[in-house]
């Protein structure tokens, strides 16, 4: 077969060209790297577990009627998904305080919020994703209001469905990322959907009676098993891959 052409290498993915026009193809990669590139290093089955997983979250959002990039698993690695114009924002959506959000405000990690907290964050690596306002996004045109008010409902929607979810088996979510991309129908209407993967990279997860950490923290703290706590995760929502 034909090598696919790359169209973008990130540092946990790569997309290749899809089969069809308007697709994409999402690899996952072994590889892991925390405070934006500083610590780097390989997860052994990272890339395998995070494609099931976030296989799996995709079309539980799908089905509740959340449009999301995600068309189809293709193998261990790769996932089809529809290509969208990514708008260039982080969003992070957090209900217990843990991670960057202690430290700005000196809380102690753990502590519940006193609601659900919605951020922004410009994704720029050279800028170390510096966390931004929607006056800033709107001021400099990454995303219109509109958009950001849509942005905030889908999230807001996500975060309580994921956190039914991950209670159901016995899981804390505490805080996660999302991206958006614009997806352009042919009739010329624009969608704001979900892009990206929903994995232990990108959220914390913590077991619900013990708090233990069953996320990409056991990677930036260096507490070892991380690729254990990623099967935990797996095997808690049913879909651990054979061995
Ligand atoms: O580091 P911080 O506390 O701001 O992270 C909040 C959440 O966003 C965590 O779940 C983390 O995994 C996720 N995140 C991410 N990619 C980034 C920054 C944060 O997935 N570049």
């Amino acid at each position: 077969m034909a090598r696919r052409r790359m169209i973008y290498e990130g540092k946990a993915k790569v997309l290749f060209e899809g089969p069809e026009p308007g697709t994409l193809v999402q690899y996952f990669k072994d590889d892991a790297t925390a405070f934006n590139n500083k610590k780097k290093g390989t997860i052994t089955g990272k890339g395998v577990l995070n494609n099931r997983i976030s296989e799996y979250l995709m079309n539980r959002l799908n089905e509740i009627g959340v449009p999301t990039h995600f068309i189809r698993r293709l193998n261990m690695r790769e996932q089809l998904v529809r290509e969208v114009e990514i708008i260039p924002i982080e969003v992070v959506i957090r209900n217990v305080a843990a991670g960057s959000i202690a430290t700005r405000f000196g809380i102690a990690e753990g502590t519940p919020l006193p609601r659900s907290i919605v951020e922004y964050y410009y994704k720029n690596d050279e800028l170390n994703d510096p966390m931004v306002s929607e006056e800033h996004i709107t001021a400099f045109g990454w995303a219109t209001i509109q958009e950001i008010d849509e942005i905030i409902a889908l999230s807001l929607r996500i975060n309580d469905y994921l956190s039914g979810l991950f209670l159901g088996i016995g899981i804390k979510l505490v805080d996660f990322k999302l991206e958006f991309g614009r997806l352009w129908h042919e009739s010329g209407d624009m969608q704001i959907v979900l892009a990206d993967e929903i994995s232990p990279d990108n959220c914390r997860l913590w077991d619900a009676k013990t708090n233990e950490k069953l996320d990409k923290d056991r990677f930036r703290r260096d507490m070892g098993n991380v690729e254990g706590a990623y099967q935990e995760v797996a095997r808690r929502l049913g879909i651990l891959p054979e061995a």
